[in-house]
């Protein structure tokens, strides 16, 4: 789920692993721990909290060894404490494991095990694994052999690296479902959950593929797959820069990343948008543009965020390709057993990549015949490997948990999709002209609410109080209105809830009194007088209204309580500009909470298990 770091070289490995975790720490997660292979056995330190707590409660210099490897946990079997935390050995205490996923048969191994008379001293999945390969290790003596054997037993995920004293000059790594890259050194190898662990190190990553392992010595490494096929693989560039996964003098990850939107918002269209005729050129669809033209359905998968900016993509891709769309939890999709057929296009959108419901989901549907296509942001994830075809978000690292610039970059790949696919069937022209003339001015009216927080942080300090929040908004702007819920749920721990406008008086209403916060999306679009009655139905309960709406509307601040203004743009990219000033909002009202912005609790950046 959360965080992996492997070492093997010259140098010594715990400060190394240790400084890796540190870079993980966005992903979230409840304990940490160490090991590493000393002259006199495996040296082990782990501990229930953040890596500082680990730092903390051992002298690094006491885990000597230049082999290593590091884990951060994010619990699902058994609760956050130093004994469940990783990594895990066998009975011997001479096999460590440290284990990425979920081992959905670990009750059938555990019972085994339990009968042929080994025990256990954590409550988790992970361990038994350790323990299965330690007991196959006392017939097999062969490290890699044992792993694999156990491997073909498993069921579930994983993305495992498993160290010995029988074999101290080996690393071995392996990966189904939970994403492992190794960084080629020079005389030495890492191995890792996510690039950011290795890109101080070096900039050469290969990308474990589904069902591979790899291992690791201090003059090479090998792949093969899971049951001992040789692999050939790639090795390939990290995309970004370092200075990129670093916080540049904000306070905040989540800070610096809505600040950066103008900038990812144009590096999504940049390359791609021709305002001269209204058209979108997306390389990375060029194969599956046939299909597209004759798709008769399209599917949106995702979760969270990626699920909201899919909503979004509906009405856009309704309205200006006329196909129908629709979206679903990626998590609901794959049990649901789908109508899907061959002339269906699923989309999978996804910031991380490798989210395991949504994986999940595109899977189920190429199974099924659809042509699938990703909308990722990390370059050379699993789900931008396994779709047909994809356009990436080009938002950079987005370190934050609460996910902010990758999903308006999500927005503006989506807008751009559905002028490439009108264009292809029915928009013009010159309707495709003027929605392409006013993207490009998108990052300019970002820089515009950007300069002006002040108003936000005041609302935010006046509200922080409040234990609920409503959010509502019509049309397009309703999965804006549940984006901003989210938000504020996620970093503030608020409850909030985002409805239809409309829906309110069908329940939630019962809810307004003089200390419910109302946040109202109301820019002046062809339902804005339907919007200002809704907002009236507040004001008439007492209600406080905080409405976002158009610089120039004159006639707001009579019924609103406050007011923040976006810059005026077409109807159909108002949820761009909204989301902005609903991200500010929750960053400063969980900041005056004194909240841990960049790490919620309970909260992983990326999802890699059901
Ligand atoms: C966003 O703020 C959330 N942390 C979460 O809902 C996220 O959007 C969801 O888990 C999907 O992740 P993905 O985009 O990486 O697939
Ligand atoms: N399932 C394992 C555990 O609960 C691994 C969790 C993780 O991915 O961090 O320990």
């Amino acid at each position: 789920m959360c965080g992996i770091v492997g070492y093997i070289g010259s140098k010594q490995a715990a400060p190394l692993i240790v400084s890796g975790l540190k870079r993980l720490e966005y992903r979230g997660y409840d304990s940490a721990g160490i090991c590493c292979i000393a002259p006199d056995g495996l040296t082990i330190a782990k501990k229930a909290g953040r890596v500082v707590d680990l730092e903390r409660a051992v002298d690094l210099h006491t885990l000597e060894g230049t082999v290593g490897v590091g884990h951060t946990r994010w619990a699902t079997h058994g609760v956050p404490s130093d004994e469940n935390a990783h990594p895990h050995t066998d009975h011997s205490g001479t096999i460590a494991l440290v284990h990425n996923g979920i081992i959905e048969n670990y009750l059938t191994i555990k019972k085994k095990l339990a009968n042929a008379g080994y025990t256990f001293k954590s409550d988790t999945d992970s361990e038994v694994l350790a323990v299965f390969i330690g007991m196959l290790y006392e017939t097999l003596h062969d490290l890699e052999l044992s792993v694999r054997t156990a491997l073909a037993e498993v069921e579930g995920t994983f993305g495992i690296v498993v160290l010995s004293t029988h074999e101290p000059d080996v690393v071995i790594a392996a990966r189904r479902g939970s994403p492992l890259i190794l960084g080629i050194g020079n005389g030495e190898y890492l191995v890792a959950s996510d690039a950011s662990a290795v890109i101080s190190h070096t900039r050469q990553v290969v990308y474990l593929q589904e069902n591979e392992m790899a291992i690791l010595r201090r003059d090479g490494f090998s792949t093969k797959t899971i049951e001992n096929v040789d692999t050939r693989s790639v090795v390939e560039e990290i995309a970004f820069e370092l200075a990129q996964i670093e916080r540049g003098g904000f306070e905040h990850f989540m800070l610096k990343e809505i600040f950066e939107q103008p900038i990812t918002f144009r590096d999504g269209f940049r390359g791609r948008l021709r305002v001269e005729d209204g058209t979108v050129r997306l390389g990375g669809l060029a194969s599956v543009a046939e299909k597209l033209r004759q798709a008769k359905r399209i599917i949106i998968t995702a979760c969270g965020t990626s699920w909201h900016a899919g909503l979004v993509g509906e009405y856009l891709i309704e309205s200006l390709a006329r196909v129908p769309v629709e979206v679903e939890y990626a998590s609901e999709f794959r049990y649901r057993n789908p109508i899907i057929s061959p002339d269906d296009v699923v989309i999978a959108i996804s910031q991380s990549g490798e989210t395991a419901d949504t994986l999940a989901a595109i899977r189920e549907a190429k199974l099924k015949g659809a042509t699938v296509i990703g909308m990722v942001n990390v370059v050379g994830s699993t789900i931008a490997r396994e779709t047909d075809a994809g356009v990436y978000l080009h938002a950079g690292p987005e370190i934050g948990v609460a996910s902010t610039k990758a999903f308006t970059s999500q927005l503006c790949v989506l807008t751009q999709f559905a002028l490439y696919l009108g264009r292809m069937r029915a928009l013009s022209a010159e309707q495709g002209m003027a929605i392409a003339e006013e993207l490009v001015n998108i990052p300019e009216h970002i820089t515009r609410i950007l300069d002006n927080v002040e108003p936000i942080k005041a609302i935010a300090k006046k509200y922080s109080g409040a234990s609920n929040f409503l959010y509502l908004g019509r049309g397009v702007n309703f999965p804006a209105a549940l984006e901003g819920a989210l938000k504020l749920k996620e970093i503030s721990y608020i409850h909030a809830e985002g409805y239809p406008a409309a829906e309110m008086k069908h329940g939630p209403i019962a809810l307004i009194d003089e200390n419910m916060p109302v946040v109202f999306i109301a820019p002046k679009d062809e339902i804005y007088d339907k919007v200002r009655s809704n907002i009236e139905e507040v004001r008439a309960r007492n209600g406080r209204v905080i409405a976002i709406a158009d610089e120039d509307d004159d006639r707001i601040a009579d019924v609103a309580t406050h007011v923040i203004r976006i810059p005026r743009t077409l109807p159909m990219l108002t949820p761009i500009l909204a989301s902005i000033p609903l991200q500010l909002l929750a960053y400063f009202i969980a900041v005056e909470r004194g909240c841990n912005v960049d790490m919620p609790r309970n909260l992983a950046k990326s999802v890699t298990v059901e």
